[in-house]
């Protein structure tokens, strides 16, 4: 078993979430590489008092640099307001580090492709955070459309809801500013999740039309009183994508404003022969559309926990998201490693910069409410 130091910049929620997912390794019965979490480092002498329970962590400091400087330390893993992720994923390559990097990959795709440009420069093995696709029931669809058995593609939905922003007394935080969370707004925080499968499967948008939307225009700041949240809350996509000769229609759904949706991603894909469609608000169902004779089938699926990477757990039993996490990365260390082989990998700079390539072009699209090429 190999092993790779791994810190951290940024301990805030995603942060912990992947030191839980390192320490629980032991879970993973067919990867040859472990993660060390080495060291830490945050802005907030709080934040990192919390890693002092995970065992191991040889430096805690609140200059990240301090981190960069230790040779020890393989890969870095950034997970701070996107307004930070160039200047920071810039020093980590610089630092000749490998980067896993937290979505959108930058604030806008000025910033994605000179993080793109950084990487090709200093040759390090550099990918982007999204999840959701390690999911069994995103790889049965994955598997679905690679088989041909859908037919003639006719539509394709992929997407995020959530409604954490539905409550109008929610204080505002570093997502509600257009400075800190970028002009985009949601699609930097949602946007990267639906796009790295449609990506992955040859789906770039050729054109699209934009639907964005804001909802609640101020919220308590940090002394109660009001500030303005100047962000894009909602946003739909309607776009084509072309694929054998056909002109397909994408939808891409991302929103912090879905009444009943707590955190909900979803895919579904339809042709004239058959489909499957998938959402974590149902994590271990998959629905699968098949033509029989004249009959049109919807066939329910109770999935187990079938993972990519192997696993201790039983495989009658329910994935989340820890688990899901878990599994990103143990893709991200097997491609490093050389041994992910036929499985599904992270994103790649590349899909991270069309990904801004396609929100660069929605904002140009609301703004003159006209259908742009992506
Ligand atoms: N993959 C996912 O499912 C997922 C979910 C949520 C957030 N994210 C992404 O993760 C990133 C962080 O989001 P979060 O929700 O964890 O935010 P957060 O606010 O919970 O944490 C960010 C942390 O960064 C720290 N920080 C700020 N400036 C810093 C600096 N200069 N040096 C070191 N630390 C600094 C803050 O103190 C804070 O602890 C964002 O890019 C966000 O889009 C990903």
């Amino acid at each position: 078993m190999k092993t790779v130091r791994v810190g951290i910049i940024g301990g805030g929620l995603m942060g912990r979430e992947v030191a839980s997912a390192f320490a629980r390794w032991v879970a993973l019965t067919d990867i040859s590489v472990t993660p060390v979490l080495h060291a830490v480092a945050d802005v907030s002498p709080p934040v990192l008092e919390w890693f002092r329970r995970v065992p191991g962590v040889a430096l805690l400091t609140t200059d990240y640099h301090e981190m960069l400087a230790d040779p020890q330390v393989d890969v870095v893993y950034v997970a701070v307001p996107h307004h930070l992720h160039e200047a920071i994923y810039l020093d980590v390559l610089k630092a000749g580090k490998d980067l896993l990097a937290e979505k959108p990959f930058g604030i806008d795709l000025d910033a994605a492709r000179r993080i793109g440009q950084a990487g090709t420069d200093t040759g390090r093995f550099v990918r982007c955070s999204s999840e959701f696709p390690f999911f069994p029931g995103p790889q049965k669809v994955i598997a679905g459309v690679k088989s041909g058995a859908f037919g003639r593609l006719l539509e394709i939905r992929s997407g995020f809801h959530h409604s954490s922003d539905l409550d109008p007394t929610k204080p505002a935080n570093w997502k509600r500013s257009s400075r800190s969370c970028g002009e985009i707004g949601v699609m930097g925080d949602l946007g990267m999740h639906t796009l790295h499968v449609p990506l992955r499967l040859g789906w770039k948008p050729a054109r699209l039309y934009a639907q964005l939307q804001k909802g609640v225009p101020e919220r308590p700041g940090p002394d109660g009183k009001p500030v303005p949240c100047d962000t894009w809350d909602n946003a739909m996509l309607h776009t084509w994508i072309d694929t054998d000769g056909n002109a397909v229609p994408l939808r891409l759904e991302m929103k912090r404003l879905a009444p009943g949706a707590t955190n909900s991603w979803f895919l579904e894909v339809l042709g004239t022969e058959g489909g499957m469609r998938y959402s974590t608000a149902e994590p271990k169902t998959l629905h699968t559309f098949r033509r029989n004779g004249g009959s049109q089938v919807w066939e329910r699926t109770d999935l187990g926990f079938g993972m990519p990477f192997a696993t201790v757990t039983g495989g009658i039993f329910e994935p989340g998201f820890p688990d899901i996490m878990q599994q990103m990365w143990a893709a991200y260390l097997a491609e490093r490693d050389g041994t992910l082989g036929d499985r599904f990998g992270c994103v790649r700079p590349e899909e991270a910069i069309a990904s801004h390539e396609v929100f660069a072009a929605a904002l140009r699209s609301h703004a003159g409410q006209t259908v742009e090429s992506v």
